[in-house]
């Protein structure tokens, strides 16, 4: 990228965005961090952001100061948000008026599956960037091992990996490091111009072999249990509102009924090089080894 511009990263104090701040850095980028507080800046700071700009998706304004003077976004939308689209287009129309040249967006394997809104809102957000004019690249990663980082002292504590769907369905899952290493390489380099990519690690297990991985890591056996999602949400600490629940429910409700799986291909050419395996995530979290970001 000639000249370091600047580009600028919504949700670079997050777990999963902010990943993607050193992957930019590392590629001789210049980050500017789209942060809703002071306190969320300092984490975009601690990812590697050389500036913060303060401001909300649902605030266009503070969008169209955000983006002065930057040639190049990433952007990912909020989780389970009932107005996901709406800050989605919102920010692609702040982007066009302040001349953005590209933007990469992490969308959602499938964004096309209608029941879940968390994939459906994705789509008015996809079309938007396609017919913005701006050069653009879209990210659509399968589950993220990182996921299951929450859940690891428990399954450690326990010997029980349990989520609230059938053991028996196949999920395809991905490393959020190896989304955030594309979503850098697209906004360096111009090989992922005007692409669309699904991006899933090799394997799309079902959790009964998820859990044998774990036990193999771990040298003992690792049970896969299917709790209701009631008893299972009572038992897990999520940050989430009611709203946010409801989606997750009906989210694991298509896992239980139709499981969730992609194609590797895609992942290993973009990076030339295998995908990160469950297994390496596995062993990075019995070593301690930092998965997410903040
Ligand atoms: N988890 C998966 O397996 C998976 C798989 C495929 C796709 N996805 C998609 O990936 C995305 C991940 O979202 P996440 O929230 O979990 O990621 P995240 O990396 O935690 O990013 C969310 C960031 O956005 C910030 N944010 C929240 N509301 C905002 C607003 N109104 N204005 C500006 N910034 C705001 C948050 O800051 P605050 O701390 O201030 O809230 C946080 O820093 C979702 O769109 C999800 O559908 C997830």
């Amino acid at each position: 990228m000639s000249g370091s511009p600047t580009v600028l990263v919504v949700g670079a104090a997050g777990r999963f965005a902010g990943l993607v701040v050193p992957a930019l850095v590392g590629r001789g980028a210049r980050v500017r961090g789209l942060a809703r507080s002071e306190e969320q800046g300092k984490q975009a700071r601690l990812n590697g952001a050389a500036e913060i700009a303060i401001g909300d998706l649902r605030d266009r304004a503070s969008l169209d100061a955000a983006l002065r003077d930057v040639e190049r976004a990433f952007y990912l939308a909020p989780v389970y948000r009932e107005d996901e689209a709406r800050m989605g287009l919102s920010f692609i129309d702040a982007a066009k008026a302040a001349g953005l040249r590209r933007m990469v967006f992490s969308s959602a394997i499938h964004p096309v599956i209608g029941v879940l809104q968390n994939h459906i809102q994705k789509v008015p957000v996809e079309e938007a960037l396609i017919e913005s004019g701006m050069e653009f690249t879209i990210l659509n990663p399968a589950v993220f091992y990182q996921n299951i980082t929450a859940a690891w002292l428990g399954v450690v504590a326990t010997g029980v990996f349990a989520e609230p769907f059938s053991a028996a369905k196949r999920i395809s899952r991905v490393d959020y490091r190896d989304v955030a290493e594309v979503a850098a390489i697209a906004l360096t380099e111009d090989r992922l111009l005007n692409g669309t990519f699904e991006l899933c690690a090799d394997g799309g297990m079902d959790r009964t072999e998820v859990a044998a991985v774990m036990g193999e890591v771990l040298g003992r056996r690792i049970e896969a249990a299917a709790p209701d999602f009631g008893t299972w949400v009572s038992r897990t600490k999520l940050p989430y509102d009611d709203h946010q629940k409801a989606e997750l429910a009906a989210m694991y409700a298509f896992y239980d009924r139709h499981g969730l799986v992609g194609n590797a291909l895609t992942l290993r050419a973009i990076l030339g090089r295998a995908p990160r395996s469950i297994r390496q995530f596995f062993a990075d979290l019995a070593e301690g080894t930092k998965t997410t970001a903040g």
